[in-house]
């Protein structure tokens, strides 16, 4: 570690004191001056100013200080391999929808197929064929055949870009949360063809609360709010010479589209599953009707392709 360069008289560079309430944060704002860093430097800088801002127009007594650090170290305490609850705090106050419309769409000045990542991605998934299933153990719920192409901006197909997808089964659980639900099920790993399509077969993706056991849920609980997101397919799209796309796509007429917990839910976002019933000939002999087909466009942007930090293992 870089240790500060002492000024000639041999003593550490100098802040000063604190002389008054008012002075706090000038003097917290000249001991991060000298940080090389340019960006560090910017951002801390930012912070401290907006944090000090904040605490001078809410004037949190020592009890409520308290109170927000427990809560902070309660999340750190919360996360483990399987749970995320950091990502699920900044989800839950709009940070992550923020920071996601602000870096996708031209630095948000139009409009984009990004959403939020959420806590529940896992890699390597297991590969699949186009027109292969994702449901890898039995699960309730009417059959969806999700038939997607991806392009680029000037609406030509990219082959061969590495697509994930997973949701939640129809009783609103992840299969990582479930014991009855097969390793990996709902999730699967594509590659789409030369016409940029790729397509699978799954079950309509239902609802469901975000985990509630940790501060998140008690932050929700005393806001009145409640836990649930509306029904979608998550999507993650990965090519050298792309921006990564992260998205999802929201069921139609859920009751909550207007109501996601997390904020996620935008225009672009919200898909059309097409209910079909029995007047019509099934995709394949085992379905039943109604059953359900979704077909979507995603466009992915050129730019560096990087994959995300996978939240859970
Ligand atoms: C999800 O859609 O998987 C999700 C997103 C944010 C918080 C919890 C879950
Ligand atoms: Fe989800």
């Amino acid at each position: 570690m870089d240790v500060p360069v002492p000024s000639p008289a041999g003593k550490p560079p100098a802040h000063g004191i604190i002389e008054s309430v008012e002075g706090v944060t000038d003097v917290v704002l000249a001991a991060m001056a000298g940080a090389p860093n340019p960006r560090l430097r910017t951002v801390m800088a930012s912070f401290i100013r907006h944090l000090h801002a904040f605490a001078r127009e809410v004037r949190p007594t020592q009890d409520e200080y308290d109170l927000a650090i427990d809560f902070l170290n309660r999340i750190g305490k919360a996360t483990n391999d399987a749970h995320n609850e950091g990502i699920l705090f900044a989800d839950a106050v709009g940070f992550s929808t923020l920071v996601c419309l602000m870096n996708n769409g031209g630095n948000g000045a139009t409009e984009t197929a990004a959403a939020l990542l959420g806590p529940f991605w896992r890699d390597n998934s297991p590969l699949t064929p186009n027109g292969g299933s994702i449901v890898r153990s039995p699960a309730p719920g009417p059959a969806l055949f999700v038939d997607c192409r991806i392009s680029d901006p000037n609406r030509r197909p990219i082959p061969g870009v590495e697509v994930d997808v997973w949701h939640a089964s129809p009783v609103g659980l992840y299969e990582n949360q479930d014991p009855n639900q097969a390793e990996m099920n709902l999730r699967g790993r594509f590659h789409t063809q030369e016409d940029g399509r790729f397509w699978f077969r799954s079950i309509k993706p239902a609802g469901y609360p975000v985990p509630t056991h940790g501060p998140t849920g008690e932050l929700l609980h005393a806001q009145r709010r409640h836990p649930y997101r509306p029904a979608h397919l998550h999507v993650l799209g990965f090519k050298p010479g792309y921006r990564t796309l992260i998205t999802q796509v929201f069921v139609d007429g859920d009751e909550r589209l207007e109501s996601d917990v997390v904020f996620g839910v935008t225009r672009a976002l919200i898909g059309n599953y097409r209910r079909h019933d029995g007047d019509q000939t099934p995709p394949a002999p085992d379905v039943q009707a109604p059953w359900y087909t979704l077909d979507y466009g995603f466009v992915m942007q050129p730019g560096e392709a990087k994959r995300p930090v996978p939240p859970i293992k």
